[in-house]
């Protein structure tokens, strides 16, 4: 998705605007622009297709140094990626960059060309540069002209944009798409992501909803939607110390799926007892009234929204609290029936994801008991919208393929699990052995890591498959779903997940020698069901690789056809048995030769619809 960067200093801010931009490549875009203010007050604009490294090889035949600037990676929405599509946009004497969409752009530009504005893109974005020229040409006051545009635009945007008449000022704004805005010592910053500022500061405000913003070396004035001046707290980023290089790690893929043991160490730090979970972490109100919930709704996209998938399996099995599990694309468009005293429980890796926010701005229009979100960035606009907070602690995730933040996502909803029967008077026996099995989580993810050499043989035989198949029952099945996207995602193999109970209900037909069927085969109730249905796709002829546990003796399997995991409590089975199919689909795809950490057409963080 796309990236935004802007500085103001006293020093040459280009450098600190490319940097910004490299740190946000992870996210996906196809092509990046700068727009810098030079002594001489005249912008400088250079954009480039591609990757940040064409942009910087441009700008060595273009150089473009100032003390002010704005920066942007685009993934295109309006118009093909094209350099002429890429932004800034300028109009008359500003320039502009724009995350999000807006909706009404083809009324504004009908009207911006009959004003006499000429348009050189196809972008929804130019429409902005114009419609701000157009309100300053009226007013002469860049502010005013600022805001008269903003109330104009519906959709979702971040924005930010220079102007040669105010040569020492930055305007910003946010609706709907991040925007954060870094403190430096006598210089300031502005971005989508705070990642993109890390190298210059670690204290950053966060703009609320429709808030707008004007920054000088000096500070920053913020106001509303209403253009009431507001304050907006300076916090410190908690995770600037670590380091966002890739290491001894060959993709950020591979060193995340290795930090999950600590990932999950962090996640757990501080919420457990000695054979109980510390409900104080989610707020005395909370706390309070975990006992009252009656339903739960769960809303998710992507792998988040398979997280909540297992969590279903844990909330009725072990507390009997009906759970309803569904994607937010989905749920945000239509009539949902709720029950009285439903939780909803939002999960998102980025707490940026447009479709999971809307559904939680949905939602928090009544009818809920309390609104939940599971989250890994502390500052997102999920988790400062939601009532209640459980922050994962997996720290940046960098590659677009989620791993860490998913496997802690399943941590948080078994601890939620767990809190939940330990406010009814329910089975405290269970409560001690969740805690336990918890506890035992990062131990147990390092043994599973070891299996890398004998995924890494198994992986050539993906060389020339074009489909697979992913089976699992109970709530494996949900971890096959996640093995399939991770599968599909990274490697571009066609990947389907069943409930291996639906085998023979239709996808039996595919079987042949060419279509590979992994299973996720625990030591669990259902082992002899899903044996059964692995015993079908044998008499087809099909190819079986078989993730199972390794006391069981499996049965007419051979060898070099089943990796075993170590025995473990069913209740965090699910967790386990993620980290072989994640590494699975990171060889799978060294051999296929694709770009891991970046797949095509995909971005980190999907903030518009
Ligand atoms: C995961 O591998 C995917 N890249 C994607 O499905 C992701 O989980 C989804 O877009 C939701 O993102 P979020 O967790 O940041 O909301």
């Amino acid at each position: 998705m796309c990236g935004i960067v802007g500085a103001i200093a006293q020093r040459n801010i280009t450098p600190i605007l490319l940097e910004g931009l490299r740190r946000l490549e992870y996210r996906g875009y196809d092509s990046a622009g700068v727009a810098v203010m030079p002594s001489d007050h005249h912008i400088l604009r250079v954009r480039a297709t591609g990757k940040v490294a064409e942009l910087e090889s441009a700008l060595t035949d273009n150089p473009a140094n100032g003390h002010l600037g704005i920066a942007h990676t685009r993934w295109a929405t309006h118009g093909k990626p094209a350099e002429h599509n890429a932004h800034p946009h300028v109009s008359d004497r500003l320039a502009i960059v724009h995350n999000g969409i807006i909706e009404n752009h083809s009324a504004l530009r009908s009207r911006l060309v009959e004003q006499g504005f000429v348009f050189s893109s196809e972008t929804d974005t130019e429409v902005i540069a114009h419609l701000v020229a157009w309100h300053y040409r009226l007013t002469g006051d860049l502010l005013a002209a600022f805001r008269a545009a903003l109330n104009e635009l519906h959709g979702a945007y971040a924005l930010a944009l220079v102007h040669e008449d105010e040569p020492d000022t930055l305007y910003c704004a946010r609706m709907g798409s991040p925007l954060v805005i870094g403190e430096g010592s006598g210089e300031n910053y502005l971005a989508s992501d705070p990642l993109a500022l890390l190298q210059v500061t670690d204290r950053f405000r966060y703009l609320e909803e429709g808030d707008h913003a004007r920054l000088t070396l000096d500070g920053c004035e913020i106001w509303d939607a209403r253009g009431e001046a507001v304050q907006r707290p300076a916090l410190r980023y908690e995770h600037a110390a670590l380091s966002l290089d890739k290491g001894e790690y060959r993709h950020y893929m591979l060193k995340e799926i290795f930090e999950q043991p600590g990932a999950i160490n962090d996640t757990l730090a501080g919420t457990l007892g000695t054979d109980h979970v510390l409900t104080a972490i989610l707020g005395p109100d909370a706390e309070a009234r975990l006992g009252n919930i009656e339903h739960i709704h769960i809303v998710a996209c992507g792998t988040s929204y398979h997280a909540g998938l297992v969590a279903r399996y844990w909330i009725e099995g072990q507390v009997g609290i009906p759970c309803q599990v569904e994607v937010a694309s989905e749920y945000r468009y239509r009539t949902v029936a709720v029950p009285a005293n439903t939780l909803l429980i939002t999960i998102s890796q980025s707490g940026e994801t447009a479709d999971t926010l809307a559904a939680l701005r949905f939602a928090a229009k009544g009818g809920y008991l309390a609104t939940l979100a599971i989250c890994n960035v502390a500052g997102s606009s999920l988790v400062r919208e939601a009532d209640w907070r459980l922050l994962t602690h997996a720290g940046p995730e960098i590659g677009v393929a989620s791993t860490k933040a998913f496997t802690t996502q399943l941590v948080a909803l078994l601890w939620l699990t767990t809190a939940l029967l330990q406010s009814r008077s329910g089975n405290q026996a269970q409560v001690a052995a969740n805690v336990a099995a918890l506890r035992q989580l990062p131990e147990l993810i390092s043994r599973a890591l070891e299996l890398e050499p004998q995924i890494t043989r198994l992986a050539e035989r993906f060389a020339n498959k074009h489909h697979t198949l992913f089976l699992g029952r109970g709530p494996h099945y949900p971890i096959a779903m996640e093995g399939a996207l991770k599968l599909k995602e990274i490697s571009y193999i066609h990947a389907e997940a069943y409930a291996a109970g639906e085998l023979k209900h239709g996808p039996l037909a595919l079987v042949d020698e060419n279509m590979p069927v992994v299973s996720v085969a625990p030591s669990d109730s259902l082992l002899e069901k899903l044996r059964s249905n692995l015993e079908e796709v044998r008499a087809r002829g099909g190819e079986l690789i078989t993730f199972a546990c390794e006391s069981i003796d499996q049965e007419g399997a051979s060898p070099q056809d089943t990796l075993s995991l170590p025995e473990v409590a069913d209740v965090i089975s699910p967790v386990l048995y993620t980290i072989p199919l994640q590494m699975l689909s990171y060889h799978v795809a060294l051999v296929k030769g694709t770009d891991v950490d970046k797949p095509r057409n995909l971005a980190k963080s999907v903030t518009v619809e």
